[in-house]
């Protein structure tokens, strides 16, 4: 394993790129958009060519090859999970966060091994399966074991026979041997957002504890993968500095990742700096990324990495949600909180989360929203669970081959969502859903689907193939 730096993210090169195709020609657009629909990825100029798009027909174009890639990846399905937060002590100084150790407006609370399980399970009587579970830099008196031990109550954690299937982690960046340690725990998804590729804006905005360490983070994913995690979550917080910098400086991390481990990252957050508690900044964020250059940013990475999966948080409004399923979004958190033990209590304390929230609704009432949209809620597991990760993963999500597994799969665990926790109304719904997505099937994903469906109508659970 040679040593790992953080050269990978040039930014000269980046500035160059970006200064060269700042007005590209109609012709330079066109060409990329046909280049984008063979779903091969793009490079680092054809991403800055497209963050020129001013044109609005070729904006709309632009919207179009991302819809045509979406549905031919991943069909009409989008997975869905809950963050929980166990803990918001935090020695980091980060300007923008709730967290940040100064702030003195929120009340700081690690839940024990015991809260854990009950938060938890209160996440799997809403009918969630997949779970995200977060913390801040600073645990404790165990120290990084309380992260492991939460992993586990989390697993621990039933209702009725109902568990949750797969829990990701966004934690602080750790040692090879600390990923190590979280792998055998495991976990699905290691997740960490670098917050800005920009190092001048990083050491600005980051003014205290570990997280000042600008290299230590932006090398962590390569830890885990050298650990053993193939499936490893990248983001940025958009608002920070210039998103068209923070999109290339992306491409430059991910192809870094798939030269070094020969894969690149499972998924890509793309957070947009909200208001929150005691910070100034998430107020006046000082890049702030309108509503059309956000729908942009999501078109724009699903023609660059097709295979990776897109999450959309509940930062944003039940609009900008819905407005993103079509241009490359395939997994939504819902029903979110972001204090800990928030899940437990019957208010939502919007001043003690990490951030605000642009969208409050309950679970079942995003899923109803999302099916009647003609999109397939899912709360499938089965690729984790059968050892479909990292290249393996990347094999398998070639068009033909996501449908014949990821469709079935959708569609089961979403019958098995609405015969055990959806309202009548959300089953109606859901019902008829399932039933025309399976009538527009054929071949073998409509077989498979048939048989699953019906074993989960006879009571079966968790199946999946
Ligand atoms: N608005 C939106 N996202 C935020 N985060 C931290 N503060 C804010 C904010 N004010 C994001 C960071 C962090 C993730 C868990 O939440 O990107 O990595």
């Amino acid at each position: 394993m040679e040593p790992t730096n953080s050269t990978f993210i040039n930014e000269q090169e980046i500035s160059h790129i970006l200064e060269r195709h700042s007005k590209p020609s109609y012709e330079a657009v066109k060409e990329v958009l046909v280049k984008a629909r063979e779903m091969k990825g793009l490079n680092l100029q054809d991403v800055a060519i497209l963050t020129g798009i001013s044109d609005p027909l070729q904006l709309h174009e632009l919207f179009e090859t991302a819809n045509h890639i979406k549905e031919t990846i991943y069909g009409k399905r989008l997975v869905l999970f809950a963050p929980l937060y166990i803990s918001n002590l935090c020695a980091n100084e980060c300007t923008y966060c709730a967290f940040r150790a100064k702030n003195k407006a929120i009340v700081r609370r690690s839940l024990t091994q015991n809260e854990i399980v009950k938060e938890t399970e209160a996440l799997i009587k809403q009918g969630h399966k997949r779970v995200l579970l977060v913390a801040g830099e600073s645990y404790p008196k165990q120290g990084f074991q309380y992260v492991l031990d939460a992993v586990q109550s989390v697993y621990k954690a039933i209702d009725g026979d109902a568990t949750i299937r797969r829990v990701n982690v966004n934690v602080a960046p750790l040692s090879v041997d600390e990923f190590k340690l979280l792998k055998a725990e495991k976990i699905g998804t290691y997740q960490l957002f670098q917050e800005t590729y920009h190092r001048e804006t990083y050491q600005k905005v980051h003014v205290g504890g570990k997280k000042m360490n600008y290299d230590w983070r932006v090398t962590a994913l390569h830890r885990a993968m050298e650990a053993g995690i193939d499936d490893v979550g990248i983001g940025v917080l958009f608002g920070l500095f210039d998103y068209r910098f923070e999109l290339l400086a992306m491409m430059q991390h991910i192809g870094e990742l798939e030269r070094v481990f020969g894969v690149g990252p499972h998924t890509i957050s793309v957070p947009r700096m909200e208001p929150a508690t005691g910070s100034d900044i998430a107020s006046h964020p000082p890049h702030a990324v309108s509503d059309l250059e956000f729908r942009k940013i999501v078109a724009i990475l699903r023609l660059a990495v097709p295979y990776t999966g897109i999450i959309m948080s509940t930062r944003e409004t039940a609009q900008m949600r819905r407005d993103t399923f079509a241009l490359g979004v395939s997994q939504i958190s819902a029903g979110s909180r972001t204090n800990p033990g928030g899940y437990e209590e019957e208010v939502e304390d919007e001043v003690s989360g990490q951030f605000s929230l642009g969208d409050h609704r309950p679970l079942d009432e995003v899923i109803r929203d999302v099916a009647e949209m003609g999109y397939v809620p899912s709360f499938c597991t089965g690729c984790y669970r059968l050892g479909r990760t990292g290249q393996d993963f990347m094999d398998l999500a070639k068009p033909g081959a996501i449908k014949a597994h990821c469709g079935p799969n959708a569609l089961s665990s979403f019958m098995e969502y609405l015969m055990d926790y959806a309202s009548p109304k959300t089953r109606e719904t859901g019902l008829q859903l399932i039933e025309k997505t399976i009538a527009g099937m054929d071949g073998l994903p409509a077989t498979r689907a048939k048989k699953l469906v019906d074993q989960v109508k006879k009571g079966q659970k968790d199946v999946f193939c």
